[in-house]
C-alpha cells in the first residue's frame, strides 16, 4: 500500500543553532524515521517545512529532540494571509473531518520577531471564522490546538511591515524543551565550576544516540551532567575522574551563596534526584591517561567534555624526574606527581581508548576547542577506525570557539592503530596562553596555587 505522506511545519528553538542539523539527523537514523525535506534547511531559519509518512514519526522525532520546540500538521504555508485564507477555503471539506462537534477547540498566534497586542492577535484570529470549527471553544485543554504563525524574519530590531512567511497549521507535538528546564543547573543538588548545561547535554546525549539500556562512558566525568543527560535516555552511565574532590563532592562549591559543600553532594545524588539511581553504575577516581581498563570492555558510546586547561589543570600522573623510584617505606603515604597532559594528548588517548573499547557502530560525543582563524576540518583529531559524522560550532569568543565533534567507530583497529602516538593537532592551550602573555612558568605556579588551596581545603573539611 502506498504511504500518505503529509507535510509537518517543524518549528525551532532560536538556541544552539548551529545543532539543529546533527540533532535531527542523529536522531532520524537512530530512531529509523524517515523524514523528507521540503527545502533545505536555512542557517537562521527557525522553521522547516518536511514531510512525514505518519504523524507518529513526528511525535516520535519531537518526543526526543532538544532543539525542536513544536511541530504542526501544516495545512497552509503562503507568503501572505490573504493567500493563506484562499488555501484554507479551498480545503474547508478535507479540514472538516479533523472538527467532529464534540471535539473542543483552541487557535493560538505566534509571531517570530514582531510582537502583537492580545487584541490583535484576537483580530486576527477572527479572520479564520470561516473555518467549518462545530466543537466549543476551550482555551484551557483543548482537544485540537491550532496555530496561526506569523514570521518576519530574524532581523528583530528591523522587522518588516508585513510577514515573509504565514504558516496554519494543527498542533502534533512539542519537543523536550521541558527536560531541559527539569535538569536546570540551578535546582540540581551538586553542580561544579565547569557543570555542562542540560541543554548542551541532552544534544550530546542525542548525538551519541543513546537508547534504552546502553552502556555510557563519560572519562572527564567532573560533576557529572552528561551522565544525567545519558541516563534520561535510558542508558547505564559509568564515570571517571582524575579530581578526588570533585568526586567526592569536597571541591570549593560553585553556587556564590553557599559557603560549605553539604554532605551529601555527588554525582549518585544528583541522578536520585532525578529518578534515575537505578541507571547509575559508579563513578572512580582514575587518571585517563593511565591504561587501566579490561580489554575486552565495551561502550555504546563515550560522551565527554574533556579538560582545556583554562578553567580547570589538565594533568595526568608523572613526573618529569628521571629514574624516579619510591621507596617501600614511602609506598603507603605516596601521593603521585602529576604533570601537564597536553591537549594533543588528551585527544589521542580519548580516539585511541574509543577506537578500541567502542562497539562497532558506538559513538563518541566530544567538545573540542578550537582557535576560529586557525580552524580548518583537516585540524580535528582522527582516527582510522572513527568515521567524524557530525561538527558542530558553539563560539565562545570572537576568537575562539568548541566544536561538538561525533565520531562512529567504523571497524577494529589493528594492533598499530591502538599504539598511535601523535595526533597532529594544535594544542590549543598553548596559543590561548601566549595570546594573554602568561608564561608556562606562571601558569605552573598559578595551578599549583590552586592545587594547594583545595588540598589544604579537603584537610580543613576532614576534620
Ligand atoms: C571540563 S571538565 C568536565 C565537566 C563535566 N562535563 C561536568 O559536567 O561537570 C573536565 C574534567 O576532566 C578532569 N580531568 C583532568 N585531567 C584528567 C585526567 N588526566 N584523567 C581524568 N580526568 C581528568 C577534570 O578533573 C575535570 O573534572
Amino acid at each position: 500500500m502506498s504511504k500518505m505522506w503529509k507535510k509537518y511545519l517543524l518549528w525551532f528553538a532560536q538556541e544552539h543553532v548551529e545543532f539543529r542539523v546533527s540533532e535531527i539527523e542523529s536522531l532520524l537514523s537512530l530512531l529509523r524515521i524517515h523524514m523528507k525535506y521540503q527545502e533545505k534547511p536555512r542557517d537562521l531559519q527557525p522553521y522547516w517545512v518536511v514531510e512525514f509518512s505518519s504523524e507518529d514519526d513526528a511525535k516520535l522525532l519531537a518526543s526526543r529532540s532538544v532543539s525542536l520546540r513544536t511541530c504542526l500538521e501544516l495545512w497552509g504555508h503562503e507568503p501572505s494571509l490573504e493567500k493563506l485564507h484562499n488555501t484554507l477555503h479551498a480545503k474547508a471539506e478535507m479540514l472538516a473531518s479533523y472538527f467532529p462537534p464534540n471535539k473542543s477547540f483552541k487557535i493560538e498566534v505566534e509571531t517570530f520577531c514582531r510582537h502583537f497586542t492580545l487584541q490583535e492577535k484576537v483580530e486576527k484570529i477572527e479572520t479564520f471564522s470561516y473555518l467549518p470549527l462545530q466543537g466549543e471553544v476551550n482555551l484551557k485543554s483543548p482537544d485540537i490546538r491550532l496555530y496561526y504563525i506569523e514570521y518576519y524574519g530574524t532581523k528583530a530590531l528591523e522587522p518588516p511591515e508585513l510577514p515573509y512567511d504565514v504558516f496554519f497549521g494543527r498542533w502534533v507535538a512539542d519537543g523536550l524543551r521541558q527536560l531541559s528546564k527539569k535538569l536546570s543547573l540551578k535546582t540540581r543538588k551538586f553542580i561544579g565550576n565547569t557543570s555542562m548545561d542540560p541543554q548542551l547535554s541532552l544534544l550530546m546525549a542525542n548525538q551519541a544516540q543513546i537508547h534504552d539500556g546502553d552502556i555510557v562512558l563519560d572519562p572527564f566525568v567532573g560533576s557529572g551532567s552528561l551522565l544525567v543527560a545519558a541516563a534520561q535516555f535510558g542508558a547505564y552511565v559509568f564515570g571517571s575522574d582524575i579530581d578526588y574532590l570533585m568526586l567526592h563532592g569536597r571541591t570549593k562549591p560553585s553556587r556564590i551563596r553557599q559557603k560549605k559543600r553539604e554532605n551529601d553532594e555527588s554525582i549518585c545524588a544528583n541522578m536520585q534526584q532525578y529518578n534515575l539511581g537505578h541507571k547509575y553504575l559508579d563513578v572512580l577516581v582514575n587518571d585517563f591517561a593511565m591504561v587501566f581498563w579490561k580489554d575486552s570492555l565495551e561502550f555504546d558510546a563515550v560522551i565527554t567534555d574533556p579538560p582545556y586547561g583554562i578553567r580547570e589543570a589538565t594533568e595526568r600522573i608523572g613526573t618529569e624526574k628521571e629514574d624516579c623510584v619510591v621507596s617501600d617505606e614511602h609506598l603507603a603515604t605516596h601521593v603521585p606527581a602529576k604533570i601537564e597532559y597536553g591537549i594533543p594528548s588528551i585527544y589521542r588517548d580519548l580516539l585511541v581508548f574509543s577506537a578500541k573499547h567502542l562497539r562497532i557502530g558506538g559513538r563518541l560525543v566530544c567538545w573540542f576547542p578550537v582557535f576560529r582563524e586557525d580552524y580548518t576540518e583537516r585540524c580535528l583529531p582522527q582516527h582510522p577506525c572513527l568515521k567524524l559524522v557530525a561538527n558542530s560550532e558553539q563560539p565562545l569568543s570572537k576568537v575562539t570557539s568548541r566544536r561538538l565533534l561525533t565520531y562512529e567507530k567504523i571497524r577494529q583497529p589493528s594492533q598499530s592503530e591502538l599504539e598511535i602516538r601523535d595526533i597532529s593537532i594544535q594544542d590549543f592551550r598553548e596559543k590561548y596562553f601566549v595570546l594573554r602573555e602568561e608564561t608556562r612558568k606562571e601558569r605552573r605556579l598559578r595551578e599549583a596555587a590552586v592545587r594547594k588551596e583545595n588540598w589544604e581545603k579537603y584537610k580543613e573539611n576532614k576534620k
